[in-house]
């Protein structure tokens, strides 16, 4: 049976019915403008399951089947990373629109393709950077844009819990994205990245990373991610000369904190008797606030963003330029992460240069 619509319904199918495909398909299905009409997954007994919740949907096995339908006029892909590419480049080509979890794909050649893709088609290309619709990190971006940090010092974050682990990409590609994202929101173009970390369960996969992304006038990001750890934990910290914040994603109600807190020196070396120290530090610890926060559903938020690009003909913010962008950070941080090296510029890359061929710094 067919999904009965009415014309300002987008008809979407998902592909993809794991752990987050069910997330997915409740908002939509919460949505008005939209419908569900075609589900997917390559498990019969998954989609099988899954199916019975939304008896008008199509079912399919095959995701070239429903990529050719007449049913559909967007697909979400929330699949494995593996599968990213190849699923966005048979909707693209089919002529559909396409959302696509984080990251887009497993590397920049593919991201490039995929934009092209869409550019040529007309197509909507939107990735799944969820965090770029959070209330709390657009309630960061204002404060960075006010300057209410003052100049940021440095960003750090920590992404940790045990599980899920995946067999196809590192905690790394898993992980980071959500960070990396946030971070490139808030600081602009990466300069330079540096990474680490170590495989433990699977020797071709990192179970825990550390990586520093270098940003323009001495400004870092620190990452810090683990599928391997007892503790679940999501946790931001932005450093600025004037403020503080720090962002639990964990916490219900008081998601952000914000900190008058600072670090002042005085200059003495114009006095004669400085004898040990030319500088006197004065720490400030000021007032600590939490700011109220309107949160939609973030995911709420970013399915009808998605929508709405479509109907009104916008242009994503989270389009497949931005999905590239954190892909070349996780493509740079591989390459010091494997060859056990140093800093990899990304400073002097230019749009469509592949990270593959950078030379690593020492
Ligand atoms: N935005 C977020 O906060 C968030 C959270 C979790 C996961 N994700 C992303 O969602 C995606 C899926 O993650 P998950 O945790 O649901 O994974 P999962 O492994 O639980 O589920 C993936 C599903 O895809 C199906 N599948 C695999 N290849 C397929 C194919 N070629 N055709 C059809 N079905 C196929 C599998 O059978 C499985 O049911 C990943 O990209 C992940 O990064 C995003």
């Amino acid at each position: 049976m067919i999904h009965p619509h009415s014309p300002n319904q987008l008809r979407i199918g998902i592909v993809g019915l794991g752990y987050w495909g069910p997330n997915l398909a409740r908002v939509l299905n919460s949505l008005d403008n939209c419908v569900v009409t075609v589900l997917c997954d390559r498990d019969p007994e998954r989609l099988k399951a899954f199916g019975q919740k939304y008896p008008m949907a199509l079912t399919s096995v095959d995701a070239a089947e429903i990529m050719t339908t007449d049913h559909v006029d967007a697909i979400i892909i929330s699949t494995p990373t593996k599968t990213h590419f190849q699923l966005a480049q048979l909707a693209l080509t089919n002529g559909v629109h396409t959302f696509v979890e984080k990251p887009l794909a497993t590397s920049t050649a593919e991201c490039d393709s995929l934009i092209h893709l869409a550019d040529t088609n007309n197509l909507k290309l939107f990735v799944g950077h969820i965090f770029l619709h959070s209330a709390p990190v657009a309630k960061l971006k204002d404060m960075v844009l006010n300057d209410e940090f003052g100049e940021i010092y440095y960003m750090s974050s920590t992404r940790l819990n045990l599980g899920p682990v995946r067999y196809d990409v590192s905690a790394l590609w898993d992980l980071a994205p959500h960070d990396i994202s946030i971070m490139l929101e808030l600081m602009g173009s990466p300069v330079a990245v540096n990474c680490s970390g170590l495989a433990y369960l699977n020797p071709s996969n990192h179970d825990v990373c550390t990586l520093n992304i270098h940003f323009e006038d001495n400004r870092m990001g620190i990452i810090h991610v683990s599928w391997l750890d007892p503790h679940k934990k999501r946790e931001m910290t932005v450093v600025g000369s004037k403020k503080m914040a720090i962002y639990n994603d964990i916490e219900s109600l008081e998601k952000i904190k914000i900190y008058d807190n600072g670090v002042e020196f005085e200059d003495l070396s114009h006095q004669d008797d400085t004898t040990y120290a030319d500088f006197r530090v004065s720490y400030r610890y000021g007032d600590i606030h939490s700011p109220r926060i309107n949160e939609v559903e973030p995911l709420k938020a970013e399915l009808m963003d998605f929508i709405d690009c479509i109907t009104a003909n916008k242009q994503p913010k989270t389009d497949g330029r931005n999905g590239r962008d954190v892909v070349q950070v996780l493509e740079a941080a591989d390459l010091s992460l494997n060859q056990k090296l140093g800093d990899v510029q990304l400073s002097t890359l230019k749009r469509g240069d592949s990270v593959k061929e950078m030379k690593l710094v020492k």
